[in-house]
């Protein structure tokens, strides 16, 4: 008998809202720094921003607080006790980037341990409210701040308070700071974080970067003097912004019928190979940064990858599809809290099957387009085609990496990892097949870095050597007699090669 029941039987509900534990999770989404920095930057322009200030304080040689300016529409009472309430948000308009109500919260306890916004509006004093990590977790309670102190953060900010509006959202305790108070440590890390959000803000915010009204400026303040330095302002970085195409039918918009959503367009686009351009070079590795550029009310929410459609591969690496996401919210893509991803269901693959342009041309034919346009760009002056090779794995320092991947067609298959580990005094280096890893004999290591740190990617001209050497050893499951002999002669050559390093460095010692 068949006693399954398709509904299940209730008798009543409960009122169970989340404890105020749930903050510990709410904090702990994985945000990186300039993803969650990106969030509230996307609150301002929700607030008609036409001005963003990123302001590090600094004390002396001391990273204390970060602040994001902005001179929109600001809030009132009403209005900031709702933009810090958890999900208090619940309407929005259909050009807005919020959507879950969370991001402020949520971006800012990941970093910050207090969070503070004041906010003024044309018609109203400023006012402020913080959450504290140790408020929010006993019972989600939110601080008021002094109308006085708000007022005078606001007076800090603008020369003519009186017409002033807008919204200023300070961190404090920020995890990401460096605790040091070395100020060598403090200037290394804020070249880094600048470097870091000015491509990330620079990428997925670019549409509003290229209007004419719309500025980002990241700078550091110092609190006592007052001195600001180091002032830049965000560039627009448009992954789609090559000077000519890379095939002369490219760009070309295709349109997918996704269904249970509507026809989405698809901007299709083929870089011209070998590109240089920051717009194509800065944006991830070779394989990461083709496929889909998914936009959601002109915000970039992800870029590159294929989403599951295909896998990436050295011949598409000149393929790059903006995809113009529907701003409501729908089941087929599915945006995360950090608005850094967007998960897809089978019905987007399915659509690009029957994706066409106005000509009727398939979207499976611009993939075979930007495959041949690699393919010829990748022919050598001669017609010399150089040969696939593994891509390279851990301990090779980035910008080797990214070398290599440039200058040689990548092969499907692990990636060979060059890295340190103690092995027997007469032998440099050994295989490990299982882990496509080169080990070099960590006997060595001092050696060879002199004074300098040993990190995962140190010793980038040994280790590059090393691969370059041996990473067509990792091709086969088995090295044939005539590699077995090749390995046995670099062994011997290479040891003694070591041996001679160490005994130079006895001898410069002494
Ligand atoms: N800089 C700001 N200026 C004006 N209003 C703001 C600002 N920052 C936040 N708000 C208000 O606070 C609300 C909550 O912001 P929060 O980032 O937490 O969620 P959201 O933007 O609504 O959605 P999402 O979680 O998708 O970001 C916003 O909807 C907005 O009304
Ligand atoms: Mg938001």
């Amino acid at each position: 008998m068949n006693d399954w029941r398709f509904d299940v039987p209730t008798t009543g509900t409960k009122h169970l809202p989340p404890d105020a534990r749930y903050v510990e999770a709410l904090s702990s989404q994985g945000y990186a720094f300039e993803v969650a920095v990106a969030d509230l930057i996307d609150n301002s322009i929700d607030a008609g921003a036409r001005d963003v200030v990123v302001h590090f304080l600094r004390d002396g040689p001391r990273l204390v607080s970060l602040l994001v300016v902005d001179d929109g529409c600001g809030m009132n009472e009403g209005q900031l006790d709702v933009a810090m309430t958890v999900g208090g948000r619940r309407t929005y308009e259909e050009s807005s980037l919020g959507m879950f109500g969370t991001g402020l919260k949520s971006a800012s306890l990941s970093h910050a341990e207090a969070v503070t916004v004041v906010s003024t509006t044309k018609t109203t004093r400023s006012v402020g409210r913080r959450w504290t990590m140790e408020g929010a977790r006993s019972n989600f309670q939110c601080d008021v701040v002094d109308p006085d102190y708000a007022q005078s953060l606001v007076d800090r900010y603008y020369d003519k308070p009186i017409l002033w509006h807008g919204t200023i959202v300070r961190w404090d305790a920020v995890k990401d700071f460096p605790s040091t108070g070395d100020s060598r440590q403090t200037d290394m890390y804020l070249n880094r974080v600048f470097n870091k959000l000015g491509l990330h803000l620079g990428l997925h915010l670019h549409r509003f970067l290229e209007r004419d009204d719309f500025n980002i400026t990241i700078a550091v303040e110092d609190v006592r003097s007052r001195n600001v330095y180091m002032q830049f302002g965000v560039g627009p970085l448009n992954p789609f912004a090559h000077p000519v195409s890379g095939h002369r039918d490219y760009p070309r918009r295709f349109t997918a019928p996704v269904e249970g959503v509507g026809d989405v367009q698809l901007e299709a686009a083929v870089w011209p190979p070998k590109s240089s351009k920051t717009e194509f070079k800065a944006v991830g590795t070779v394989m990461n940064k083709q496929g889909f550029y998914f936009y959601r009310n002109d915000r970039l929410v992800q870029a590159g990858g294929w989403n599951g459609f295909r896998q990436p591969e050295q011949h598409l690496a000149l393929a790059r599809v903006a995809v113009e996401l529907p701003s409501k919210h729908n089941d087929v893509f599915r945006l995360t809290v950090k608005k850094s991803g967007v998960e897809t269901s089978p019905a987007f693959a399915d659509s690009l099957e029957k994706a066409t342009d106005d000509e009727g041309r398939e979207f499976g034919q611009y993939l075979k387009d930007a495959q041949d346009a690699y393919r010829r760009g990748s022919k050598r002056a001669g017609g010399v085609q150089r040969p696939e090779t593994l891509p390279p794995g851990e301990g090779l320092a980035p910008a080797v990496r990214e070398a290599i991947e440039t200058e040689l067609p990548m092969k499907w298959g692990d990636p060979v990892s060059v890295l340190w580990e103690e092995l027997d005094q007469n032998v440099f280096f050994d295989i490990d097949r299982e882990t496509s890893t080169v080990i070099l004999n960590s006997r060595f290591r001092e050696a060879v870095l002199g004074d300098r740190k040993r990190a995962l990617d140190d010793a980038p001209l040994i280790k590059t050597l090393t691969y370059l050497l041996l990473n067509k050893l990792f091709e086969s499951e088995r090295p044939s007699a005539k590699q077995r002999d090749h390995i046995q002669m670099l062994q011997s050559i290479l040891a003694a090669a070591a041996h001679a390093e160490l005994g130079h460095v006895a001898e410069s010692e002494t």
